[in-house]
């Protein structure tokens, strides 16, 4: 009987790749207490809009600085490799919210924040 080796196929026909699914966390700006939800896949800068509130921005892409804000409590992650912000500034708090996603609750100070739509 010859050898009939057989080799699984690369990618089972029936395979079922698993939806990615954000996380929600809860974001605070002090000091004016205003809090929303942000998904792990938006930035602080697009979840505060879509909440109505207006943080500084200008860029929107982690290189002009307008946004710097301090990260008070809650761990991010950055959507570009390179945010503006030196390694002391880093290791102080500081954040970059047109770039950073948070990855945890999170407690921002940003005095400059503002409500969207008012009146
Ligand atoms: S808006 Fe320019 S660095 Fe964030």
């Amino acid at each position: 009987m010859p050898n009939q080796s057989q080799t699984p196929p690369a990618q089972a026909p029936n395979e079922v790749t698993t939806p990615h699914t954000a996380k929600n966390f809860a974001v605070r700006i002090m000091p004016s207490e205003r809090q929303f939800e942000a998904t792990s896949d938006d930035t602080l800068l697009a979840a505060a809009e879509q909440a109505g509130i207006a943080l500084p921005s200008s860029c929107r892409n982690g290189t002009c600085r307008t946004c710097i804000s301090k990260l008070i409590a809650g761990t991010v992650a950055y959507s570009i490799e390179w945010p503006g912000v030196s390694l002391e500034e880093k290791q102080e708090g500081y954040i970059l919210p047109c770039v950073a996603k948070a990855t945890s609750d999170v407690v921002v100070e940003q005095a400059q924040a503002s409500e969207l739509w008012a009146g």
